[in-house]
């Protein structure tokens, strides 16, 4: 892997309009579908992102034809499906591997998923999906690091999941598409990205109810066609663009982007004193030149406030003008951010998974680096707002999950540029 950093010069306010690219978390799970059909498939608006990269060398090695455009389109030929195995140097760089599972039972009637293992945001266990999937009649086994899972013919069942899991509601879909008779999800994640995966399931064929809403059902059918399919804007991506305008008290224009999936976190930058306004498909932010004010919120699933929009929103209280309470309930561990965040001045107390931050004027550029995806995008975002020079390293976090972050952010007026890095990793 080369290892490359971002260097940000900050204070320049956020000025502009860009574009916003296609969700990485519903591109992902609707490339795992199609695995479900042996119809070719179109599929537009897809994220140019590492771990698009990654789940199509997966489906590749699976014999999976794919076909990619420059201009975000792909095309998939699952026909000539050959292996049912995810192996663990896949798997292990992408958590989200584990939606080919679904996919694969039901269509070989067996599976070999390599085990995600720990992540940097906590264990991130798999229980749910596997849970599900024994109801729909599969035998799974844990084997050297493996779910080794079969079944002859999956088939419909009631399910309950004991907490909202976004994948998990998804692999259950999934394999609940091509199962004999009906199968009821009850406490379905509510995502807009599951709703995209249920919609593009539905254009080939596929009789889905319910998806977007807490109970989903699903009626088995014997096979899927082929079709084409746009996938929705990316809402974090959206969400990450809007902090950076308030953080350096700028004013921006996002286009192509859903204001509706975005409820929650829009009434919050309101309340940091945004002016915000909305179209259909676009998004415009004016700060008036103003310091924001800090927010309270607790993250939990759709459609209250996103987990992957906190550190961001943390880095917006670090500038902020009062304190803010931050409490993460969907994740445990997931304020790695927070250490690197106070490396450049910020002022943050940490209480279990309650993080307090009282606002500074005053960060400082400083020498950091990315844990992971989203704690990566916040000292992009710190780095913006702060005095000098700001040097993060280990970026790849970054470009798993934000398209061509210092093109867009320099068609706003950042100062940012990519340079090599001499870590060893
Ligand atoms: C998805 C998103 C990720 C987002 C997360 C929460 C994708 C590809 N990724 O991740 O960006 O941060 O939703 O919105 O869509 N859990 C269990 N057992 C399970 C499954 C989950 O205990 O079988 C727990 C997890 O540890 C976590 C919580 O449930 O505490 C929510 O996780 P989940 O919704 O499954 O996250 P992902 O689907 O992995």
């Amino acid at each position: 892997m080369t290892m490359e950093k971002l260097i940000i010069e900050g204070r320049h306010p956020l000025n502009g309009e860009i574009k916003i690219s296609g969700a990485k978390n519903a591109a992902l799970p609707i490339l795992a579908a199609s695995l479900l059909t042996t119809s070719p498939i179109q599929i537009s608006n897809i994220p140019h992102l590492q771990d698009v990269t990654t789940i199509v060398s997966l489906l590749g090695q699976m014999g999976v034809k794919i076909t990619l455009d420059e201009r975000s389109n792909i095309e998939v030929d699952a026909s000539s499906l050959d292996s049912f195995q995810a192996p663990y140097e896949l798997v292990r760089t992408m958590r989200a591997s584990i939606l080919v599972l679904g996919p694969l039972l039901s269509r070989f009637g067996e599976a070999e998923v390599s085990l995600p293992g720990g992540c940097a945001i906590g264990t991130r266990p798999v229980d749910q999906h596997l849970k599900g999937l024994k109801a729909m009649g599969a035998e799974i086994i844990l084997q050297n690091g493996y779910i080794k899972a079969k079944a002859k013919k999956l088939k419909g069942a009631t399910i309950v999941m004991d907490m909202v899991t976004v994948t998990g509601t998804e692999n259950l879909i999934m394999a609940a598409v091509l199962a004999e008779g009906q199968t009821i999800i009850h406490n379905a994640a509510r995502e807009p990205e599951v709703e995209d995966l249920a919609n593009f399931l539905n254009t080939l064929g596929a009789e889905i109810s319910g998806a977007g809403s807490q109970t989903i059902s699903i009626n088995g059918v014997k096979a899927l066609r082929g079709g084409k399919y746009h996938v929705l804007p990316d809402r974090i991506e959206t969400g990450t663009y809007l902090a950076a305008a308030v953080i350096t008290s700028g004013k921006i224009k996002l286009k192509n982007t859903r204001p509706d999936f975005l409820k929650s976190v829009l009434l919050k930058f309101e309340e940091t004193g945004a002016i915000i306004d909305t179209g259909e498909d676009w998004i415009s932010l004016d700060m008036k030149g103003n310091r924001p004010h800090a927010i309270n919120f607790s993250t939990a699933p759709y459609p209250a406030f996103p987990t992957d929009m906190q550190a961001q929103m943390m880095a917006v209280n670090s500038i902020a003008q009062g304190t803010g309470v931050i409490t993460e309930t969907v994740f445990e561990n997931r304020f790695m951010h927070v250490q690197e965040l106070i490396r450049m001045g910020a002022r943050i107390e940490l209480k279990g998974n309650t993080a307090i931050c009282t606002g500074t004027d005053k960060l400082h550029g400083a020498p950091v680096m990315a844990t992971d995806l989203r704690a990566s995008a916040s000292l992009v975002l710190a780095g913006l707002a702060a005095k000098g020079e700001t040097a993060i390293d280990r970026i790849y976090h970054i470009d798993r999950g934000y398209e061509c972050i210092e093109e867009k952010l320099t068609q706003l007026g950042a100062r940012i540029h990519r340079i090599p890095s001499e870590t060893k990793d």
